[in-house]
């Protein structure tokens, strides 16, 4: 049973003994839909399904000047196996602090991040960085493609970085993916020979190598037109719906948040029903 610690520091000064422990959600499936993402999580756990990232009096701080700046003030959120989260708000009012958090880029200054149950604060970097790398795909407003590579390459990062080859079944996936996507007919391009929007989709395709129980997009149609946005959300919303990946976005645009199944917006630095 895990108990709530005020800090990040009074974890750390109770983890003697429970550090290491990264295995804490296997992923699920592929190709499982939401209602048999949420039966999975039953079998596996018996009588409960946990969210998949809790939140519980979670703030994130920062000195400024002298003075203690709340980015992210003592929020509670649940995200639930399958669901598709929106967080909306105006410019600086926290939502990129709080997809930080419940990704594990960032640790709680005070309160509790949970993911599968398990305490980030918990975590060594070490498993930290394992945890996003293997459980967790990452979409961002530049797409933040590497150069160099093709887009197949692009793709198959996540699995080299997990020290994973790209024989049999791994080739195989990133193909499939980039058929979800609809950009099997340019693997071999790379990202300056694609518009932004395929540069999107390719970033889409990368977040999900990994099969992630989770995806966090942050401004994903931020630097989109209205048309590339729609594909870009449209995805998003098969990804939920037809994979059973839990989803939990930021966005500036109401329109983009109606792809999602429930809005909160940041009020005083933290989400509530909008
Ligand atoms: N490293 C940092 N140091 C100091 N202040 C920071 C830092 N990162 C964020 N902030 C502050 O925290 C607040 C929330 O920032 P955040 O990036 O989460 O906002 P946001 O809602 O994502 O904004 P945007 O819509 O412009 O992306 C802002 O006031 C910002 O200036
Ligand atoms: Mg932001």
């Amino acid at each position: 049973m895990s108990r709530a610690f005020r800090s990040c520091s009074d974890f750390r000064a109770h983890r003697a003994g429970n550090a290491g422990n990264a295995e804490f959600f296997s992923a699920p499936p592929a190709s499982q839909t939401a209602l048999s993402l949420v039966h999975w999580y039953t079998e596996a756990n018996q009588t409960r399904v946990p969210p998949v990232v809790e939140l519980i009096q979670a703030s994130k701080t920062y000195s400024s000047n002298g003075s203690v700046v709340y980015a992210v003030r003592e929020a509670d959120l649940a995200l639930e196996p399958g669901s598709f989260t929106a967080i909306v708000g105006r410019s600086g009012c926290g939502k990129s602090t709080l997809l930080n958090l419940a990704g594990a880029v960032d640790l709680p200054t005070s309160g509790e991040v949970r993911i599968g149950e398990q305490s980030t604060c918990r975590m060594n970097d070490r498993d930290l960085s394992r945890l996003r790398r293997t459980r967790i795909g990452f979409v961002f407003q530049f797409f933040n493609l590497l150069p160099t590579l093709t887009v197949l390459e692009n793709v198959a990062v996540p699995l080299w970085l997990d020290r994973k080859n790209m024989a049999g079944d791994l080739e195989q996936r990133v193909a499939s993916l980039l058929d979800l996507v609809g950009l099997q007919a340019k693997s071999r391009h790379f990202p300056h020979q694609l518009s932004g929007g395929e540069m999107q989709r390719v970033a889409i395709a990368r977040a999900l190598v990994h099969e992630p129980a989770l995806v966090i997009a942050d401004e994903p149609t931020g630097n989109l037109d209205s048309g590339n946005a729609a594909v870009v959300l449209g995805l998003l919303e098969r990804i939920n719906r037809e994979m059973g990946r839990t989803v939990l976005m930021a966005t500036h645009s109401r329109e983009a948040a109606e792809f999602a199944s429930r809005v909160l917006a940041m009020r005083d630095g933290r989400p509530v029903n909008s």
